[in-house]
């Protein structure tokens, strides 16, 4: 008998577990991407080089295919095409609509508002002059970012109303489909990241992390996140995020799948802000690797059990084991890389996962950090909590080290 096919959008490193998990299951996999060098297309049945958001064309492969399901854990781009077609074919999916609440900035701020989730003062702006206007009723800083797009990608923190005019049209132009701006409040606080599965619409929150960010003036490059199994997150602060994000993606209304949300922590109000809530897993090996890694849980699994139908969490919900993991990343001075030094023996190191190392060699050239494709790493860490993933990152730190040849003599990582 033939096997029965399924279609995955996106061929990232992030896509490998999903794949590898419907081929556990005895799936043909055909995976879409527009490059045939990501790891997917090594280990699918098939790969085809097309573009994951010309919705018609993945309909039509998906019916061609007469595929079983239709998915992707971890490209925000995927999220509204996956939900399309499966919606076109009556397969399972998360709905249309729903997939374009958890993609639009704009519209995940109104249902929170609906919800009861605090979120910035904020507007939509589609020009210079509405942002304008509206900063002169909320005042600087404020930060504007496109409606629909990650990676930090066109996020800026506005300190004066002359720097709109600078970076607004580049912020416009990297809203991917819906062309609009999120102009908003600028949050001071303490950033947390909430991960969850959510079956028969019914969220379980999976593991909370902290986030770091490198220190830059007005954009937003994420450095470090340390994830704890959810059951484990027993502060006020921390069952004060888990109960928002439930609340969240359970009054938004999703049918399954995995999710991340950020939100922010303001002390003096005591007061949680939701930043932004994907029906995704976490990129840079979060949903892949680290919340596995720190539950035992394989969210991907579970998102390839769902997407065609299973229900194995029916009886007894999510089991979480207890632990931690962490990514790390740094940057590098520009220059040119001369020596890279300990790499394997940092590997070796107890709880030491992998270290990414496909950016940094001898000969590279380096320059200096703009967005998030500037950082290197990522360094990935488990041990049973965050504080001894932090102690195991600070013996890689030791032993780890790059020199790069810069026009002020030699210099090394900075961490
Ligand atoms: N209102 C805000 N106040 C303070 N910091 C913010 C705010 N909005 C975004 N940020 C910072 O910018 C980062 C990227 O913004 P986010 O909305 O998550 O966009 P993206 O989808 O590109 O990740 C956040 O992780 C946070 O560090
Ligand atoms: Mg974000």
């Amino acid at each position: 008998m033939n096997k029965k096919k399924v279609l995955v959008l996106g061929t990232v490193q992030g896509e490998v577990p999903l794949v590898e998990a419907y081929k556990e299951m005895g799936y043909y996999v055909i995976v879409v991407g527009q490059n045939e060098a990501y790891p997917c297309c090594k280990i699918a049945d098939e790969s085809i080089n097309a573009d994951i958001m010309d919705r018609e064309l993945m309909l039509k492969i998906a019916r061609e295919n007469e595929v079983a399901a239709v998915s992707s854990n971890v490209v925000e781009r995927a999220i509204r095409t996956v939900a399309w077609v499966a919606e076109r074919l009556n397969l399972e999916g998360i709905g249309y609509k729903t997939a374009e609440i958890f993609t639009n900035k704009y519209y995940m701020r109104k249902a929170a508002e609906r919800i009861g989730i605090a979120v910035p003062r904020y507007a939509e702006v589609a020009s210079v002059e509405e942002a304008r206007a509206f900063a002169g009723e909320i005042g600087v800083p404020f930060i504007i970012k496109p409606e629909d797009n990650g990676g930090s990608k066109g996020v800026v923190k506005i300190q004066c109303v002359e720097e709109l005019e600078e970076v607004f049209e580049n912020t416009l132009n990297l809203s991917v489909e819906d062309k609009r701006v999120i102009m908003e409040e600028f949050i001071e606080g303490e950033e947390f990241i909430v991960d969850a599965f959510t079956h028969n619409y019914i969220c379980e929150n999976t593991d909370l992390s902290w986030k770091e960010k490198f220190e830059m003036k007005r954009n937003f490059i994420s450095k470090a996140v340390v994830i704890q199994d959810a059951d484990s997150c027993e502060s006020a602060v921390e069952q004060k995020l888990l109960e928002a994000n439930k609340r969240l993606v359970e009054g938004i209304g999703l049918k399954f799948g995995i999710t991340h949300g950020e939100y922010i922590y303001n002390r003096e109000q005591d007061k949680v802000y939701l930043v932004e809530i994907t029906a995704r897993g976490g990129g840079v090996y979060l949903a892949s690797h680290l919340t596995p890694l720190a539950t035992g849980v394989n969210v991907n699994r579970l998102l390839a059990e769902y997407s065609v139908g299973n229900d194995p969490l029916r009886e007894s919900g999510l089991v979480l084991g207890k632990g931690a993991a962490a990514w790390y990343a740094f940057s590098l001075p520009k220059g040119q890389i001369v020596s890279v030094e300990g790499l394997e023996e940092a590997r070796s190191l107890e709880g030491v996962n992998a270290i990414i190392d496909d950016k940094f060699f001898v000969g590279k050239k380096t320059a200096e950090m703009v967005d998030d494709s500037g950082k290197f790493g990522p360094i990935l860490i488990y041990a049973d909590t965050r504080d001894a993933c932090n102690r195991i990152f600070d013996k890689v730190k030791q032993i780890l080290k790059i020199k790069v040849k810069t026009p002020d003599g030699e210099k090394g990582i900075i961490w």
